[in-house]
C-alpha cells in the first residue's frame, strides 16, 4: 500500500495547484496577518477523521483544529444536535433561562471531578480562563496569581499575562496584569538538574515554597493555574505526585487551585479529565476546546461554595451558554459515553506510543515519547540534546505532502503533538503512523 493516505495521491503532493492558490491570495488580502496557519491547506470539508480541500485532496486529520473536533468531523450525533437546536432556539443570553444550558451544566458537573457541581459558560479557552482569574480573586479577596512557565492560557490580556511559553505572543502588549508570576513547570526532560529517575524538586514543590519564601507571601495568593499536562509548551506531563503537591500547597495557603483542561480535557487523556489520573480536585476546572466539538463554548466549573463568591451579575456573557453551543456539548458527552471513547483514547495512546517507541529503539525516532492517552507528544533532540526544530518542521511539511496534518509544540517548535479523533478508526490511526513513521525515516536531523 501506498504511504500516501489522498484518494488522489497525483495530486496530494503539490496543494499549490487547483483552486488553493487563488484562495490563498485572497484570504491574503481579507484576513488579517495576525491569524497565522501552521498550514497552507485551504479547507472546504471535513468528513470524519480528514479534511477535504477547495481542490478535492483528503488529508488524514490528527490535529484536530488543535484538540477541538476530538469526535472527528461532523460526528452525525453531534451534526443532528446542531440541527436540532438550530431549529429550536438559537439565543436568549442573560434575558431568560433556557433548557439547553441547564442540561448542560448538569452533565459537564456529571462528568467533572466529584464536588465541582455549577457551571458558569462562556464562548472560549481564554475566556474561561479570564473568568478563572476573576472568580479566584474575589472567593480569596487576594491579589496574587500563580501560573508555569511554559504555560499557554490564551490571548486576553489576563490569560496572556499568564502566558508563557513564547514571548513572542506578548510582544508589544505590556503593561500586563500585575501580581501575576510564573513558577517552573516539572519538565525533567529538559529542564530540570536533577538525575533522570531521581525524584524532582520542583514536582515536590520546591520552587513553589521558595517562591512563597522570596517573592510572594502565600497570602496574597488568589489563585495557582496549572494545565495538568502542558500543552502548547510541549506535551509535558509532569511526574506523578505534582499536582498533589499543588493541592497540598493550596491547601495549607487557602489558595485555589484552577486546573486550565482546555486542552487536556473532555476524554482526550483517556478520562474526562486529565486530573482524575492523578485523584486530584481543582477548586476551580476550566474547559473549552473539545467541550463543543468546534461550536464555541468554555465551561468554568467549580463548587457551589466558590462560585457562591460571584453574586448575580459579577461576571456574565451574551453569547455564552448559547442553546446550539450547550445542545453540541451534550451530544459530545452523550457521544464520549456511547461509544466508549474514553477507553479507545487510552487504546489510540498506547498504539501511537508503542510505534514511536520502536523508531526510537531503532535510532532514528524521537528522544522522548510521551503523553496520557490520545494527547501523545514526541520530543526531537539530536546526539548532543540539542532541539531539532528545524527537522520537526520539514516533518510536519513531509506528512502534508504525503495526505497527513500534524502540529508541533514546544518551546522550540521541536515536538510533535499527536491528537488523532478518538473515533477515528483502526486502519486509518495505521496509514497516519506509517506516513508520519516514512517521514521520520527519511527526515534526517
Ligand atoms: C491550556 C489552554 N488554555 C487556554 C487556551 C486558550 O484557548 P482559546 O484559544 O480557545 O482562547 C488554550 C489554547 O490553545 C490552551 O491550550
Amino acid at each position: 500500500m501506498s504511504s500516501t493516505i489522498s484518494s488522489t495521491p497525483e495530486t496530494a503532493t503539490d496543494p499549490g495547484a487547483g483552486r488553493s492558490g487563488a484562495w490563498r491570495e485572497r484570504d491574503r488580502a481579507a484576513v488579517a496577518p495576525a491569524y497565522s496557519r501552521y498550514t497552507d491547506l485551504v479547507i472546504e470539508r471535513g468528513e470524519g477523521s480528514y479534511l477535504i480541500d477547495v481542490d478535492g485532496r483528503r488529508y488524514l486529520d490528527f490535529a484536530c483544529g488543535i484538540a477541538v473536533t476530538s469526535l472527528g468531523h461532523r460526528h452525525p450525533a453531534v451534526v443532528e444536535a446542531v440541527h436540532r437546536q438550530v431549529d429550536a432556539l438559537w439565543h436568549t443570553s442573560v434575558v431568560t433561562q433556557h433548557v439547553m444550558q441547564t442540561t448542560a451544566a448538569e452533565r459537564i458537573a456529571g462528568i467533572a471531578p466529584a464536588g465541582l457541581d455549577q457551571v458558569f459558560f462562556a464562548n472560549s479557552g481564554a475566556e474561561v480562563v479570564e473568568g478563572a482569574l476573576k472568580l479566584a480573586r474575589r472567593a480569596t479577596g487576594r491579589p496574587a496569581i500563580i501560573g508555569f512557565t511554559g504555560g499557554f492560557h490564551g490571548r486576553t490580556m489576563g490569560a496572556l499575562t499568564l502566558t508563557t511559553s513564547k514571548a513572542h505572543y506578548k510582544e508589544g502588549y505590556a503593561p500586563f496584569l500585575p501580581e501575576v508570576y510564573a513558577t517552573p513547570y516539572p519538565y525533567c526532560l529538559r529542564q530540570c538538574s536533577h538525575a533522570p529517575g531521581e525524584p524532582c524538586p520542583i514536582a515536590a514543590g520546591e520552587m513553589l515554597e521558595r517562591l512563597f519564601q522570596q517573592v510572594v507571601p502565600p497570602g496574597q495568593v488568589a489563585g495557582i493555574v496549572v494545565e495538568p499536562i502542558q500543552g502548547e509548551g510541549g506535551y509535558i506531563v509532569p511526574p506523578a505526585g505534582f499536582l498533589a503537591t499543588l493541592r497540598r500547597l493550596c491547601d495549607a495557603h487557602g489558595i485555589l487551585l484552577v486546573a486550565d483542561e482546555v486542552q487536556s480535557g473532555m476524554g482526550r487523556t483517556g478520562r474526562w479529565c486529565a486530573v482524575d489520573h492523578e485523584g486530584v480536585t481543582p477548586d476551580i476546572l476550566i474547559l473549552a476546546k473539545a467541550l463543543g466539538n468546534g461550536l464555541p463554548i468554555g465551561a468554568i466549573v467549580s463548587s457551589a461554595r466558590v462560585m457562591g463568591a460571584w453574586d448575580p451579575g459579577s461576571h456574565g456573557s451574551t453569547f455564552g451558554g448559547n442553546p446550539v453551543a450547550c445542545a453540541a456539548a451534550v451530544a459530545v458527552i452523550d457521544t464520549i459515553e456511547r461509544e466508549g471513547l474514553l477507553a479507545r483514547a487510552r487504546t489510540i495512546g498506547e498504539s501511537v506510543q508503542e510505534r514511536a517507541a520502536s523508531w526510537r529503539a531503532q535510532g532514528y525516532g524521537p528522544a522522548d515519547v510521551r503523553g496520557r492517552g490520545a494527547m501523545v507528544g514526541l520530543e526531537f533532540l539530536d546526539a548532543g540534546g540539542r532541539p531539532q526544530t528545524d527537522r520537526v518542521a520539514r516533518l510536519r511539511a513531509r506528512c502534508e505532502q504525503q495526505g497527513l496534518v500534524i502540529l508541533s509544540c514546544g518551546l522550540d517548535d521541536n515536538v510533535i503533538r499527536l491528537i488523532p479523533p478518538l473515533t477515528i478508526s483502526d486502519q486509518e490511526l495505521e496509514q497516519g503512523l506509517g506516513v508520519l513513521e516514512a517521514a521520520v525515516r527519511e527526515v534526517d536531523g
